[in-house]
C-alpha cells in the first residue's frame, strides 16, 4: 500500500529500531520507510559496505571488536539532516556511547518478542557470526538474558512483535508516535 505523509517532516524525530536478533528490525524498517517515505539507514549495512563485505566475514577476518569499532564509528558519524528510519545491529547496546548516540539521534524503539520466537527466527538464516556455532541456542540463551535490562534502559518505547507481522508492527509504531499519526493513506 502506497503511503503519502502529511505530517511536517522538520518536525518529526527518527526512529531508531533496536532488539536481539529475529527481533525484525530490518524488515520492520523497510516497512516504516515505506509507510512513511523516510529514509532508512541500516547500521549493519553501513559497517557491511564499509569493510566491503558480509558482517560474518568482518567477525571472520577482524574480529568482533573491530566490528564493534565500526559500529560505533558509524553511529558518531551518523547525523541525518533530515528524520529518517535508523536500523541497528543487536549487539549496538552494548556499549553505553552507542546508547547515548541513538537517544541523541530519535526515539528509541524496542522490537520485543519471546526468547523461542527470537531464535526461531534468528536461527532461519544462517548470516549470523555470533549463531555460528555448535550451540547456537545456548549462545542465544545467554546472549538474551544478558542484552534484556540493557535494551530496557535504552527503550523509549517497547513493542511486542510475536504475533504480529512487519506491516503490523511498523503501524504499531507509528500509532505510538503521535508526530507521525497524522493524515496517511
Ligand atoms: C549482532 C547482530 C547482528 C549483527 C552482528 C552482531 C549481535 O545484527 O550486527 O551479527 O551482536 O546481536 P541483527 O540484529 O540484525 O541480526
Amino acid at each position: 500500500m502506497a503511503s503519502t505523509a502529511y505530517w511536517d517532516v522538520n518536525a518529526v524525530k527518527s526512529i531508531v529500531l533496536i532488539g536481539m536478533m529475529g527481533a525484525g528490525k530490518s524488515s520492520v524498517g523497510r516497512c516504516l520507510q515505506r509507510r512513511t517515505g523516510l529514509v532508512r539507514l541500516d547500521t549493519d549495512e553501513i559497517v557491511a559496505a564499509e569493510f566491503g563485505m558480509p558482517i560474518a566475514q568482518i567477525f571472520g577476518k577482524h574480529g568482533e571488536e573491530k566490528f564493534r569499532d565500526a559500529e560505533t564509528e558509524v553511529l558518531r558519524k551518523l547525523a541525518p539532516d533530515r528524520p529518517a528510519i535508523v536500523v541497528t545491529g543487536g549487539g549496538i547496546v552494548l556499549r553505553r556511547e552507542n546508547v547515548d548516540l541513538l537517544k541523541q539521534l530519535g526515539t528509541v524503539v524496542w522490537l520485543i518478542a519471546d526468547e523461542a520466537t527470537l531464535f526461531e527466527r534468528a536461527a532461519r538464516r544462517d548470516h549470523r557470526p555470533l549463531l555460528q556455532t555448535e550451540n547456537p541456542r545456548d549462545v542465544f540463551s545467554k546472549l538474551f538474558r544478558e542484552r534484556e535490562s540493557v535494551y530496557a534502559a535504552a527503550a523509549d518505547l517497547r513493542l511486542e512483535t510475536s504475533t504480529k507481522s512487519h506491516d503490523e508492527v511498523a503501524e504499531a509504531i507509528l500509532s505510538k508516535l503521535e508526530e507521525f499519526t497524522g493524515v496517511r493513506e
